[in-house]
């Protein structure tokens, strides 16, 4: 089975039952923060992946932005039409999307990490070319504990799920959106810990077009 099938699959399974536990975490909310702010009053936001909708979905409506939602999986976009129904949504996966230069922000927490390199590479492409000029891209995912990638453990189980999730380091994040001409102006880490998903090495990157 494909990854992304493979994803759909389990996500679809796992749908509302979990919410994500990142706006408690410091680092993780101050690099959020930062994002919200270099977007422009009333800003078009693209959540890329947007799960449920809890709680960070909510919180760019809440924020006064104009939020479209993607997300592949169906339970999920019917869980956040139900959580969120200001925002637009399409059910789509992040390698299939075709916006151009629509929107001033993007908002991939904990998404991309669900990409293999070549899907991750195509994706990161679709969405730079969706972004204004100017715009800006916040990236939340894990990244590797010891640095490096080990292809073998990229299969794993998420509220008994099989699914596939890649760490990325910062050196393949900044390879692949320097091609796009993607400026990274602000780059942070945090470890953190939670029942769901265990230990998380978190990396946190800004990025604005150029
Ligand atoms: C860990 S959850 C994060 C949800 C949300 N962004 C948050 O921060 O709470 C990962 C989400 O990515 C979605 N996803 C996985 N692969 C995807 C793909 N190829 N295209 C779009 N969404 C995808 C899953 O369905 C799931 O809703």
């Amino acid at each position: 089975m494909n990854i992304l099938k493979l994803n759909k699959k389990a996500w679809d399974k796992i749908g509302g039952k979990v919410a994500s536990p990142y706006i408690k975490h410091k680092k993780y909310l101050e690099v959020f923060n930062l994002f919200c702010n270099k977007l422009p009053k009333l800003a078009s936001v693209l959540d890329f992946g947007c799960g449920s909708g809890l709680p960070f979905t909510k919180e760019l409506v809440k924020r006064g932005f104009k939020v479209t939602a993607i997300d592949i999986s169906e339970t999920m976009i019917k869980e956040a039409k139900k959580n969120v129904p200001e925002a637009r949504y399409f059910r789509v996966s992040m390698t299939k999307i075709k916006f151009i230069e629509e929107f001033d922000g993007i908002f991939s927490g904990y998404t991309m990490l669900c990409l293999d390199q070549k899907n991750f590479r195509i994706s990161a492409k679709k969405a730079v070319k969706a972004l204004k000029q100017g715009g800006v891209f916040f990236l939340a995912l894990n990244e590797p504990p010891f640095g490096v990638n080990n292809e073998a453990e990229n299969y794993t189980k998420i509220m008994g799920q099989k699914m596939y999730s890649r760490p990325y380091n910062e050196d393949e994040i900044r390879k692949v959106f320097s091609k796009f001409k993607m400026k990274i102006i602000k780059v942070d880490r945090e470890t953190v810990s939670s029942k769901v998903y265990g230990d998380e090495h978190t990396l946190l990157v800004l990025m604005q077009k150029q």
